[in-house]
């Protein structure tokens, strides 16, 4: 088996995840970093051979066969690019682009490369929900009527809470809906199979104004342009309805996605307060909790499952599960992987552009693929 080499654009909070991800992975050697912020600290600290301060500089001379983008939304496409032309192939952060056409011209640019490409949508690989998908394609939930949950958190509850993800220059068009409500969507199209043809949203924007820290203590003023809550409601194209609540202003809630699909016959519900089990509802007998462990859960997903039942997996092995079958992909043929690709991040990016441009008309939006 091949090891491919292996460099890192951005060590901020998902680097780090994504390095420690690849270091699990058998046929992968992170061999470079590239980040604009003291990067020969960065990678000093976590013992990576290569720094560069420019990604350019990092695809022309480190040897790398994949490059993972875990920068700003605003700079995932023209990194995307500049690997993709070198025949690198790429594996993006969600959300997969800053905006719908600058999704449309990377899944080209990917085709024409030829290079594998995935966007880090990596909630598909938790055993629990993985399970759910593969009970419903077997038909065991019924004709599926509805699909309804949210992904909720409290990271901007203070008026003072600022990040870079608020302003539209740097995020795209939608805030919360792309940044968490993108992973959310991507999981219902995943588990059920169908895909969302219609979205009604709506935004709130609590404050329009937030205060900035500085560096030297005190705080600035700086004007917000996107939302923190984005309430969606959603038809798929098999007639069942959906929706979600997606916000970043629920104290006490610090990353908690949650997912009930409703099918004729049984639900079936992931919560990730209980990351590792899922429950089949029914009626007229007892509910059935499904807890991750080889003999228990669908034979598609039992490669997700490393360890043994009770032993707990979670955000780090979602990640590995996930480029695991990126890696091994790559010169595989025949690999039928599960993880999201460029074209997904596309598609994905189509329902928060329609996600907003509901919000901004009070309309109904047919999704347009
Ligand atoms: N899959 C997930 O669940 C998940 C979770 C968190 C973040 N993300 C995504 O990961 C991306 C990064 O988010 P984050 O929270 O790690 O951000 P962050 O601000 O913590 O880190 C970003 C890093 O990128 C560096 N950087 C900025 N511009 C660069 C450039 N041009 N070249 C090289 N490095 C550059 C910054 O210096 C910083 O170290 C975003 O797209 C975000 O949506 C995904």
């Amino acid at each position: 088996m091949k090891t491919y080499r292996v460099g890192i654009a951005g060590l901020g909070f998902i680097g780090a995840a994504h390095i420690d991800a690849v270091r699990r992975i058998e046929n992968a050697e992170l061999v470079a970093l590239a980040d604009v912020v003291d990067v020969e600290a960065k990678a000093a600290r976590l013992n990576i051979p290569q720094a560069y301060r420019d990604y350019r500089e990092m695809c022309d001379r480190a040897g790398i066969d994949v490059l993972h983008i875990c920068t700003p939304n605003d700079t995932h496409f023209e990194i995307a690019l500049y690997a993709m032309e070198r025949g690198i192939h790429v594996l993006c952060e969600k959300p997969f682009m800053h905006d719908v056409e600058q999704a449309r011209t990377a899944v080209a640019l990917a085709r024409a490369a030829g290079v594998r490409n995935a966007v880090n949508h990596h909630n598909r690989f938790y055993p629990a929900p993985n399970n759910l998908k593969h009970l419903v394609a077997d038909g065991e939930l019924g004709e599926i009527v509805s699909v309804h949950g949210g992904y909720v958190q409290d990271w901007l509850v203070r008026e003072t809470d600022f990040n870079w993800r608020l302003l539209s220059k740097n995020t795209g068009k939608t805030m919360v809906t792309a940044d968490i409500g993108s992973h959310w969507m991507d999981l219902a199209e995943f588990i059920t199979g169908r895909r969302i043809v219609q979205v009604f949203a709506e935004f709130a924007c609590v404050y329009p104004v937030r205060q900035r820290g500085l560096p030297g203590g005190g705080f600035e003023p700086v004007a917000v342009d996107t939302e923190e809550i984005s309430y969606l409601m959603l038809r798929f194209d098999n007639g069942a309805i959906g929706n979600a609540a997606i916000t970043a202003m629920t104290a006490g809630e610090k990353n908690h996605i949650f997912m009930t699909v409703s099918g004729k016959r049984q639900s079936g519900t992931w919560d990730s307060t209980a990351i590792n089990d899922m429950t089949l509802g029914r009626r007229g007998e007892g509910n059935v909790v499904i807890t991750k462990a080889q003999d228990l859960v669908h034979p598609a997903t039992r490669p997700l499952v490393a360890y043994p039942g009770g032993h707990a997996e979670g955000f780090p092995d979602a990640f590995l599960q996930n480029f695991r079958q990126f890696y091994r992909s790559i010169d595989d043929p025949d690999a039928k992987p599960e993880y999201a690709t460029f074209t997904d991040g596309l598609r994905n990016m189509i329902l928060c552009e329609a996600a907003y441009d509901s919000a901004h008309s009070g309309k109904w939006v047919v999704v347009v693929a």
